[in-house]
């Protein structure tokens, strides 16, 4: 008792900081601890941080890949520069000035201090621009084209299938993989920037200028996309999936997009598809195949058939459709679109059906 309540006592701020004579081995040992834990979070977070839908250092296209790379090469020249110094810093600590000798010292400073950082920053910025061409490069003639807006806080998207009928959807991009795409990138507000870790580097989307952006998918499956400029309040909802399929997929999914929408199947989709045209939603959004044609907000075709609901905020179920219909605000703070909450709540599980139903 009496041992530990003494430990007890030593074991105070002072220790914490190392002052001699209060115990320094309990500083030590804490903040050898500290450092251990720190050192393995840091490891932990890292290594989760490099695989995902959403990791430029998991690529699935050509463009994320020479990004990927260059990215890699750049590490690998930061830990050259940051030994020779962290060496030439160590090599000076412990080397009493008397034994110096001046020719040597001078020759480690100018060659670990100034010519391997400049050999190696050079190297690096020689590699680093070389790839430019290549990513600014338009995709060949032919390719598919798909035009995307940012708008606070979602994204319009309008493909130009070769051959086919251009249709619009929203928050949600499919391609084909293997197949170069040319986007065309606009937005009708403020700055937005388009950016699939994954696949490509990151393009802003200006007021009153377009800005291009092609793409090279190389591994099927599903990925995420982002706005990476911040654009007001709701900025980090503004999110997207991109599905990269294979060419037969892709091709029976162009078709069916380019389709009006079926009529609803069961009689509460039948009264929700009644009060969207009532309640005013075909305002602002198209259902083609019904009289909605608004073009202010989303068009919501085949919402029913997307990987998410409100630009990658909630998964596309019926309560989440119905949520967003009532909750809208909370939700997605300071959107434009008013929430329905003086709805009956049978009235808001119609209009989910039929949402919901619209594959
Ligand atoms: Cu759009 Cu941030």
């Amino acid at each position: 008792m009496v041992q530990s309540h003494t430990q007890y006592e030593g074991f105070n701020s002072l220790t914490y900081l190392g002052v001699p004579g209060h115990s320094q081995s309990y500083a030590a040992l804490y903040l050898r601890r500290c450092a251990t834990l720190t050192i393995v979070l840091i490891a932990a977070l890292s290594v989760s941080g490099c695989s995902g839908i959403q990791s430029t250092l998991d690529p699935a296209g050509r463009e994320a890949k020479s990004i990927a790379d260059l990215f890699w090469w750049m590490t690998a020249g930061a830990v050259v520069i940051w030994l020779a110094v962290i060496l030439l810093t160590v090599y000076a600590a412990r080397t009493r000035s008397e034994a110096r000798n001046q020719r040597r010292d001078r020759f480690l400073i100018i060659g670990g201090g100034a010519v391997v950082p400049t050999v190696v920053l050079t190297v690096l910025l020689v590699y680093g621009l070389a790839p430019i061409p290549v990513l600014l490069a338009p995709a060949p003639e032919g390719s598919l084209k798909i035009i995307v807006s940012g708008e606070q806080w979602w994204w319009r998207v309008r493909y130009f299938p070769p051959g086919g009928e251009p249709f619009e959807l929203a928050n949600e991009i499919r391609l084909p993989v293997a197949e170069p795409v040319q986007f065309q990138l606009d937005s009708p507000d403020v700055i937005h920037s388009f950016w699939i870790p994954s696949l490509a580097g990151k393009i802003d989307m200006i007021p009153g200028r377009v800005t291009y952006l092609s793409l090279h998918p190389t591994k099927m499956g599903v990925y995420r996309g982002a706005c990476a400029e911040y654009c007001g309040t709701s900025h980090a909802l503004m999110n997207f999936y991109v599905e990269v399929m294979s060419k037969e997929e892709f091709s029976s999914w162009v078709v069916q997009q380019a389709q009006p929408s079926q009529p609803p199947a069961e009689p509460t989709a039948a009264r929700g598809q009644e009060l969207f045209l009532a309640t005013g939603c075909n305002a602002c959004h198209t259902v083609r195949g019904t009289p909605a044609r608004g073009v202010i907000g989303p068009d919501l075709t085949h919402v029913g058939s997307r990987l998410s609901l409100a630009a990658g905020t909630m998964p596309n179920e019926p309560d989440a459709f119905r949520r967003w219909i009532a909750h809208t605000a909370e939700v997605k703070p300071a959107v434009n679109m008013p929430s329905f909450h003086m709805l009956p709540p049978e009235d808001q599980q119609a209009l989910a059906a039929f949402l919901e139903g619209l594959k």
